[in-house]
């Protein structure tokens, strides 16, 4: 019998993939050069999109070689048969290509963030990239990067080319059933024919919904309640300072005493991205403190910060903000806030002038803060702003404070033991 469609599952594959790469070809145009977590998320849907392309597509090709087309329908010119091969091979290279340049891309950004397809499924980098020296990454992401610009162009041209043959043969060629190779029943010649009115809804679908589609921005960290905290009571909010006598009596003259940082004690940070508060904190950090409100001239205190365990609740983010664009990890791994001046200023209150060392720049900081001591047990509070720009914390685009402020405000919550 001679066969005069592709096979079912050769046209769930083509009408599939097609409907993703129209919806896929407009996120760009949405993120272009943003930098809101709105853009951030569409990226992150982008790259789902994208790689669930790529598989489909060699699953398509794979069919495709082992079950080759139907023959082409009598009436086509010779060159007609030649342009459309050109064109289906064409679009077959970028079906592929598009998202291998994509993926590279992805894998030798500085900013390195991970791509968990669909919110879910961890997917990895292309292998090789991580070892290499990073200029020789550098010159792969831009290859990477034009290429996928340019395939991109490529591809409106040869879907135009490729829509309009199906149109022509559809609309002027009454003996060319091309349309009904991949959509079946679909009656050559005639122009309210409902596969295709079918297929141009498809169409608008697939675009429309990339424009009114909102993918979840990351979400924010509440500062948490860390694992397990045997040790501190429940941080609560140091008593207004009426409530309290101003020394606490029980401290032998001018010893200064030791405190031991207890579980439950929190640092934290707040800021905003695109107008969203965004909330982060860092999970692992010493304090080495030496205080007595009797003793002021000799208490110091020197706060070390594994700036690599910051979190805000969005784990892709999360591995951006040490690359170089902001901690820069690996080259400054720890910030340091030291202090030895105290000073107090009123009932449980004082303010620290120490200097906080991040990302390679040192600069004065003022902490006021609050604390209770009850017996062995300290509980501090306080709250400072930075301004991130003076310590190089976004570079690059983020240098630019229209989506995240200048202005960062520090939270630190302490309970200590002596
Ligand atoms: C937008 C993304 C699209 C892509 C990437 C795409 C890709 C392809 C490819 C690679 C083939 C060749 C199949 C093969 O021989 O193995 C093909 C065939 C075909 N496509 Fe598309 N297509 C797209 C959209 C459309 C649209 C919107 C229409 C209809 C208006 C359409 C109609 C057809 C038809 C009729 C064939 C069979 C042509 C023939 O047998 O000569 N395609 N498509
Ligand atoms: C068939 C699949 C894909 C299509 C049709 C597609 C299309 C496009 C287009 C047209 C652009 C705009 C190009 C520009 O102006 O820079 C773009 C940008 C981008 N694509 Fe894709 N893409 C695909 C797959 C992927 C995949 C799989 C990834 C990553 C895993 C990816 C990551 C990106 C990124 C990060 C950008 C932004 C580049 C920038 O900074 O401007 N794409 N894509």
């Amino acid at each position: 019998m001679r066969r005069d469609r592709y096979t079912t599952v050769a046209i769930v594959l083509h009408w599939l993939i097609a409907a993703a790469i129209l919806f896929q070809m407009q996120l760009p145009w949405r993120f272009h050069g943003l930098k809101t977590p709105e853009a951030f998320a569409l990226i992150q849907l982008h790259k789902s999109v994208g790689i669930t392309i790529l598989v489909l597509s060699l699953a398509r090709l794979g069919w495709r070689l082992a079950n080759p087309p139907p023959p082409e329908p009598e009436g086509l010119t010779v060159w007609e048969v030649w342009l459309s091969k050109i064109v289906h091979w064409g679009l077959y290279g970028l079906m592929i290509g598009m998202p291998i340049t994509g993926w590279i891309m992805v894998s030798t950004s500085k900013t390195g963030i991970p791509t968990v397809l669909w919110g879910a499924m961890p997917w990895p980098h292309v292998p090789g990239f991580a070892a290499m020296a990073p200029a020789g990454r550098e010159a792969w992401n831009s290859v990477a990067h034009e290429g996928h610009e340019l395939l991109g162009w490529g591809f409106y041209v040869l879907i135009g080319l490729h829509v309009a043959g199906a149109l022509k043969h559809q609309l002027f060629g009454r003996d060319e059933p091309v349309l009904a190779r991949m959509a079946p029943g679909a009656k050559a010649g005639r122009w309210l024919e409902p596969r295709l009115a079918l297929i141009a809804l498809g169409v608008i679908a697939a675009i429309g919904g990339a424009w009114l589609i909102h993918p979840r921005p990351p979400a924010s960290a509440p500062m948490p309640p860390p694992p397990a905290a045997p040790v501190a009571a429940p941080m609560t909010p140091v008593a207004p300072p009426e409530a309290a006598p101003l020394k606490a009596p029980a401290e032998p003259l001018f010893s200064v005493s030791k405190w031991n940082l207890a579980k439950g004690s929190t640092l934290g940070f707040s800021t905003s991205w695109g107008g969203q508060a965004l909330e982060g904190r860092f999970d692992q950090w010493t304090a080495d403190i030496a205080f007595s409100p009797e003793a002021l001239d000799r208490s110091h205190v020197k706060v070390s910060i594994d700036l690599a365990s910051v979190a805000t609740g969005d784990p892709q983010r999360d591995v951006a903000l040490p690359g170089a664009d902001f901690f820069d990890v690996a080259e400054h791994p720890k910030a340091v806030f030291t202090a030895d001046r105290f000073e107090a200023t009123g009932p449980n209150r004082y303010v620290a002038h120490g200097k906080l060392t991040l990302r390679g720049a040192t600069k004065s900081v003022r902490l006021p803060f609050t604390l209770k001591i009850d017996g062995d047990k300290a509980r501090m509070s306080g709250v400072t702003t930075l301004d991130r720009t003076a310590f190089g914390v976004g570079q690059g685009e983020w240098q630019a404070t229209d989506q995240i402020p200048a202005q960062v405000t520090v939270k630190v919550q302490l309970t200590a033991t002596r």
